[in-house]
């Protein structure tokens, strides 16, 4: 059985992956996801080698966790009750007070039972996602933990800033999916994804990379919401514009369709 995503991110293209699965094939020596969020696309391409980073700390860790204890993380998790009252005493418990286990728990189920799977933080790096009165499903089964974290075993996992880990990472015969918070000029949102969260201004870095990433002779796929910014900045690369139902709000009339830009140097 394939091992499938354990998390539920804002902004995972889920929708997308039909169609961004269509660039990959086993040729491929490794895959490499600087964004990684709850990783869809790499549990649906399933590859034997890959490396998974993400600037968020406690994402990389809770991951970690399931790699290497995926039985002792649901246990915890489950004798957590699933009610706002204890949703938010879990939320109110300061990460750093628990051990490895219980932290990745705690993620977990924050990540379960807030509104939309939103990551958000406040100025003093606490996440304060409100509890999601509905609709959030239940914690993954020990069975699904226990695939999800087979599949991490071939897998290196780091906490870093996207350019670093290109930089120091990317060799000929990768393939690497990038898939950058959407930031642009006319979106309110700003850093939505914590400190030190990409921004407008980490476009022309993410376009010195794409280029790194070709004369390295390795592949990318880039995905970003369609906006004039992107456009302009990766102009070298010829994008496909794909359009994908989005739950904007978490209710149903938030529902519409939005366009996503694809830029890519698979030929
Ligand atoms: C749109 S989400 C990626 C979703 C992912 N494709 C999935 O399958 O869930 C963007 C991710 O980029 C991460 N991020 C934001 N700024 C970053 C940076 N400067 N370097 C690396 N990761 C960053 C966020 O923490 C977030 O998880």
């Amino acid at each position: 059985m394939k091992a499938k995503p354990f998390l539920r991110w804002a902004g995972s293209k889920r929708k997308l992956v039909p169609y961004l699965s269509t660039y990959w094939d086993n040729s491929f020596e490794r895959y490499i996801e600087p964004f990684m969020g709850s990783a869809v696309l790499y549990y649906e391409l399933d590859p034997n080698k890959a490396i998974l980073s993400d600037i968020n700390k406690e994402l990389i860790q809770t991951f970690t966790e399931i790699k290497n204890n995926p039985k002792e993380v649901h246990k915890t998790l489950s004798a957590l009750n699933p009610d706002k009252e204890n949703y938010y005493a879990v939320r109110a418990t300061d990460s750093e007070s628990l051990n490895s286990v219980e932290r990745a728990a705690r993620f977990i189920y924050l990540n379960r039972f807030c509104f939309n799977g939103l990551y958000r933080t406040n100025q003093k790096g606490k996440f304060n996602v409100p509890f999601a009165p509905s609709g959030t499903g239940n914690i993954p089964t020990v069975e699904h933990l226990e695939l999800a974290s087979k599949k991490l075993a071939n897998t290196e996992l780091l906490a870093e800033d996207f350019e670093s880990v290109l930089i120091r990472h990317v060799k000929a015969g990768d393939f690497v999916y990038l898939d950058p918070p959407y930031a642009t000029n006319s979106k309110r949102v700003f850093r939505e994804y914590g400190p030190g969260s990409f921004c407008v201004d980490d476009l022309d870095r993410l376009q010195k990379i794409l280029s790194t990433i070709d004369q390295r002779g390795a592949h990318f796929v880039l995905s970003y919401g369609s906006c004039p910014e992107a456009l302009d900045t990766f102009s070298n690369w010829k994008p496909e514009t794909v359009s994908v139902q989005r739950n904007i709000s978490g209710f149903v009339k938030g529902r519409r369709k939005s366009e996503e830009l694809v830029f890519t140097n698979i030929i």
